[in-house]
């Protein structure tokens, strides 16, 4: 067994398989501070690799991050969405080499369209670099929606109904989630939001169909390692049903 986890006293089938994570709170973390949203978010940015390697140190085989919505670019100001689009793109460089460090498969999660060509190349570049990788895998969701997601779904699912002999009879679950950005990744286990809003915001609405939520009222840029174990502590005593009659307490149903 991991010695990590057994330090933590986390048996290793308790462990989520994909830890969601909505980066919530950088602006309230900088008005407290009296400064301004976009040291907030450079804060926040530096907030993500201590989890990220941690997660991986314990084996959750895959971590999505939610760092902008669809919502977001569409309604910030012109100056915050182009000062996180800035964060983005030094990020994904600063941070390369600690994608390999850590043995990580990188994805983007999100749409393309109406993001900078820069961020997009560095993007694909990190993706491309860690592509043999084995480790974690770990998704970045930018100009991620998850409505918008299952509308690419459909779509790409109604052209080959169209062009390829797909039978609608053939459109399954499996087939859904084969069409999904995340496809390939395991569904998330567990939902962690920070900053203290009980919503989703359109993150990943197909996915989380059981996820545990797990909402803590620590701003992003605050949220460490030792918030993370507690998270992790918190999810391992749920009773998980997946809607049958109550069994055991704890852990991952396989
Ligand atoms: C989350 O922090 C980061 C992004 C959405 C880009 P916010 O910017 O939403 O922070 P609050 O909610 O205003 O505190
Ligand atoms: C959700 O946070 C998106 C990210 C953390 C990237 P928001 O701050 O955009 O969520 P709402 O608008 O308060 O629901
Ligand atoms: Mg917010």
């Amino acid at each position: 067994m991991n010695d990590s986890l057994q330090q933590l006293g986390l048996p290793p089938e308790a462990l989520p398989r994909h830890v969601a994570i909505v980066m919530d709170g950088n602006g309230r973390w900088a008005q407290a501070q009296g400064k301004s949203r976009t040291v907030g978010h450079a804060r926040g940015a530096e907030a993500v690799l201590p989890i990220v390697a941690e997660c991986a140190r314990l084996g959750v085989q895959a971590v999505s991050l939610y760092a902008l919505s669809t919502e977001n670019l569409l309604r910030r100001p012109d100056d915050e969405v182009g000062a996180l689009m800035g964060l983005y793109e030094q990020y994904l460089v600063s941070e390369r080499q600690q994608l390999l460090d850590n043995n990580l498969r990188f994805r983007h999660i999100g749409r393309r369209e109406g993001m900078p060509q820069a961020v997009l190349a560095e993007l694909d570049r990190n993706t491309e670099t860690t592509r043999d990788n084995t480790g974690m895998q770990l998704a970045l969701a930018l100009n991620y929606g998850s409505r918008q997601e299952i509308t690419d779904a459909v779509r790409n699912i109604a052209n080959q109904v169209k062009t390829s002999n797909l039978s609608p009879d053939a459109v399954d679950e499996q087939l859904i989630e084969n069409h999904l950005y995340t496809a390939g990744m395991p569904e998330p286990d567990l939902l962690i939001r920070t900053a203290g809003e009980q919503r989703i915001s359109n993150f990943l609405l197909w996915q989380i169909s059981y996820a545990e939520i797990w909402v803590t009222d620590t701003l992003w840029p605050d949220f460490d390692v030792a918030v993370l174990h507690r998270a992790l502590l918190d999810f391992a005593r749920r009773r998980r049903n997946f809607g049958a009659a109550p069994t055991a307490p704890g852990g991952v149903v396989t």
